[in-house]
């Protein structure tokens, strides 16, 4: 069940008679509509009336017009404005460019532009590795999407797209000080998506992909990869994974499992799940079982998309077939990254002992994480408002941060796997516990340490 939360927050200025019992009556009313109040501000005080400004989470934009109608329908008071402070946010966008230099006589101007630049510039055509010591190269990700899978809203197209690239472009800098900047893109069509990120190339010092459709996505990575000398990371694919082999580790822990000896079913196969299961694989577990929209994935089932065909042959030693709830009898874990509502608390009864369920689909989960408490031992998902956060944050800052200082050319399965676990070792063991097996998204010890551990899988790999 959805509850108030920051996303929809909205504050009202209301005007009130001047009471003893204004400020209760008008808590009481947002709180028996089921808002929750975050401020509560006197912005003006008269003999006769107050004005007020009451910041509340609501559950949705009709709730908090609900909350403001409750507001209004009391004697004498009057809703004089309602902000979205959400919008407020958006106003104007949420990232801006600052100079390092300053330029504040012709001395400075000469030399961070003409006629000094052109030094540089000089020295970069002779030398084209300089550009990642002499520019913003050294430290800046172009966040590039064609706008086909935004979040879980889908194909909005690429100005629709931008809000979450520069609220992505924000993280960067906030958690690991990476300049990173949205490169949206008005195509939709995989030749031009590759060659104008191919063609974009020379600023940056690695490719952050983002909230492109699956197959499209595993192509355009993959021919960037090999066309590009600077690493390509598409974050709904090997973010994500790198969170879940994070969260695994530790669960397994908690539930004093081995990953060799677990059976392991991932629902959904898309960018999310594909990638988990390639990451996962690496790891050696007991079996793993993948499942999509038309069922179990089996090499008898005749997909045509190489991704489907590649998972077919490499999960599923047993060779079953059959649906989701036929894939969870007997498994010890279930990562869910596919859509809502697909399973309840009696599926998650025929699992082995223990068992571990993530069910990470945004924003309704494969399960109401509260009936799959009812007998998993451990449950994560991918939202803020229940324990085990499963959220990409934890990840992407802290391994471009190690990408950039590594000078990294590429992005290899090594450094995803030291992400994974240096995630996972955040979390001591004395604070280890079923709703506490990924760090918080604000320990500032996740980007640093992720970040150390990409960067030493960079020079162990050569790739810097
Ligand atoms: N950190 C996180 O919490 C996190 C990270 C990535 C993705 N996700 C969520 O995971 C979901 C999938 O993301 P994606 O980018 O991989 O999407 P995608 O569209 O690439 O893949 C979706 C997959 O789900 C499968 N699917 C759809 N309906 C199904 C059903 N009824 N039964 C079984 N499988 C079904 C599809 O066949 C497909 O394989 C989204 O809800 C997304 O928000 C969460």
């Amino acid at each position: 069940m959805p509850v108030p939360g920051p996303g929809y927050s909205i504050t009202v200025r209301v005007e009130a008679p001047s009471s003893a019992s204004a400020a209760g009556d008008l808590t009481s009313a947002v709180g028996r509509v089921g808002g929750v109040i975050t401020a509560f501000d006197v912005v003006e005080s008269h003999p006769d009336r107050v004005v007020v400004d009451i910041t509340c989470n609501a559950v949705s934009a009709n709730h908090a017009r609900d909350i403001t109608d409750a507001l209004e329908a009391l004697p004498g008071v009057a809703v004089r404005k309602v902000s979205d402070r959400t919008f407020l946010m958006h106003l104007g966008g949420k990232i801006e460019v600052h100079a390092k230099v300053a330029l504040r006589n012709r001395d400075d101007l000469s030399r961070a532009y003409t006629p000094g630049v052109a030094r540089i510039c000089q020295a970069i055509a002779e030398n084209p590795d300089d550009a990642r010591r002499l520019t913003i190269k050294r430290n800046t990700v172009a966040v590039v999407t064609d706008g086909s899978a935004v979040l879980g809203l889908g194909n909005l197209g690429p100005a629709a797209a931008l809000p979450v690239m520069e609220g992505k472009a924000a993280l960067f800098k906030k958690f690991a000080g990476v300049d990173a900047w949205p490169v949206c893109l008005d195509t939709q069509d995989t030749e031009e998506i590759i060659r104008t990120v191919e063609l974009i190339a020379p600023v940056y010092g690695g490719i952050n992909l983002e909230d492109i459709a699956a197959p499209r996505c595993f192509e355009i990575e993959a021919r960037l990869r090999e066309k590009l000398d600077i690493p390509v990371f598409h974050d709904d694919q090997h973010g994500t994974a790198i969170c879940v082999v994070a969260a695994l580790r530790n669960a397994l822990r908690v539930v004093g499992k081995s990953l060799a000896d677990c059976r392991i079913v991932v629902c959904g196969v898309g960018a999310a799940g594909s990638a988990i299961i390639r990451l996962l694989l690496q790891r050696g577990p007991g079996d793993v079982l993948a499942v999509d929209v038309d069922g179990i994935v089996h090499p008898d089932r005749g997909d045509t998309d190489p991704n489907l065909r590649w998972v077919a042959e490499n999960t599923n030693s047993r060779r079953v077939s059959g649906s989701l709830h036929d894939a969870l009898v007997g498994a010890d874990v279930v990562i869910g990254v596919s859509a809502p509502n697909l399973f309840g608390a009696e599926q998650v009864a025929t699992m082995a002992v223990d068992p571990v369920v993530f069910a990470l689909a945004n924003p309704d989960p494969e399960i109401d994480p509260l009936e799959a408490q009812k007998h998993a031992a451990v449950v994560a998902t991918g939202r803020s408002d229940y324990p085990n956060q499963i959220n990409n944050v934890l990840a992407f800052p802290g391994v471009f941060r190690g990408l950039l200082d590594a000078q990294a050319r590429t992005i290899t399965d090594a450094m995803l796997l030291a992400a994974a676990d240096a995630i996972a070792d955040v979390v001591d063991g004395d604070q280890l516990n079923a709703s506490f097996i990924v760090p918080s998204v604000f320990d500032t010890a996740v980007a640093s340490a992720v970040a150390e551990a990409v960067r030493r899988a960079a020079g162990t790999s050569h790739s810097g």
